[in-house]
């Protein structure tokens, strides 16, 4: 076997192992990483149709999913609808919709990091939490500890990317070589935040925005789309979602 291909494989089964230099193979460049991307449907995806940051409202996609966007020069967009179930409370499905960009880096050391613009925000309805339904800021900076591209057969180029700790996210197939994403400047006016400690002891933070607007209208339901049960991952805490 090919010696990169197998330092490649082996890299990909055990994402603890030492990080060499990143060298752009054939396992990372079955295409450039540059474009639009998204899992299984394709139907979550980033730009227009998904998030109105001005408003901040979303256009919830008909399946769960995540949709990322890398630009060439140096822009990000990640668009995410889940569902997730709490493995002590299986009916208490947390729902959350994020939707951010900002820059990314590919580090020589084979990571990726997404460093926020400021002005991503996003959409937590968590049924069994005295405050249930609330949007806040999402300004996280995310660091996923490496990536890989290969060739579907039939679905083409399909990404690989590896969380913090090496947990692997669902892969993502090339929708666009274009990256599709709204405007690549602040596109949301972050205002203070209320922070509200609820009796369950989770700290929930909303902008000023969705307050006002939850208190005439309240913020959209989340319902989850029929067949989202593949989507469907079992959560220890709530952090993990945030
Ligand atoms: C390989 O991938 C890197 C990073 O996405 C990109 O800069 C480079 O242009 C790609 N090369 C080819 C031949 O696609
Ligand atoms: C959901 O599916 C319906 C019917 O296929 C379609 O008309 C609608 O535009 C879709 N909505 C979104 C947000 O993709
Ligand atoms: C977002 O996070 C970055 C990095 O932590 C920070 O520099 C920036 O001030 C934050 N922006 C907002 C609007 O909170
Ligand atoms: C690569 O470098 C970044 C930035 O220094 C670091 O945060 C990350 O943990 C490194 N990744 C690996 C796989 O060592
Ligand atoms: C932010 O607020 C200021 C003052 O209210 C306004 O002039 C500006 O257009 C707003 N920016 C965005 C991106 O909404
Ligand atoms: C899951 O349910 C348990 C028991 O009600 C609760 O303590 C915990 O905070 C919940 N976790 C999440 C992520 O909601």
């Amino acid at each position: 076997m090919h010696l990169s291909l197998l330092a490649g494989l082996l890299a990909l089964a055990s994402s603890v192992s030492a990080q060499e230099d990143i060298q752009y193979d054939a396992i990372h460049n079955a295409t450039a990483i540059t474009g639009t991307w998204s899992t299984g449907s394709k139907q979550v995806l980033p730009g227009a149709g998904f998030a109105n940051p001005a408003q901040q409202t979303f256009t919830y996609p008909n399946t769960t999913g995540v949709g990322i966007a890398f630009s060439p020069d140096g822009w990000y967009e990640v668009a995410r609808y889940r569902f997730a179930s709490n493995a002590s409370e299986p009916n208490c499905i947390i729902g959350t919709v994020v939707w951010a960009h900002g820059h990314y880096e590919l580090v020589s050391n084979g990571s990726i990091i997404l460093r926020p613009n400021g002005d991503g925000y996003q959409q937590v309805q968590a049924p069994c939490a005295p405050t249930s339904n609330f949007i806040q800021n999402y300004n996280f900076t995310e660091l996923f500890q490496s990536w890989r591209i290969f060739l579907d057969p039939t679905d083409g180029p399909k990404l690989h990317m590896f969380q913090f700790d090496g947990a692997p996210v669902a892969p993502m197939f090339q929708v666009s070589t274009e990256a599709n994403m709204l405007p690549k400047q602040k596109l949301r006016n972050v205002t203070a935040q209320v922070v509200t400690t609820t009796k369950d002891g989770l700290i929930t933070t909303e902008t000023l925005g969705a307050r006002k607007r939850k208190r005439s209208n309240g913020a959209t339901s989340l319902v989850r789309p029929v067949g989202a049960v593949g989507g469907l991952v079992i959560i220890g805490a709530l952090a993990t979602l945030l």
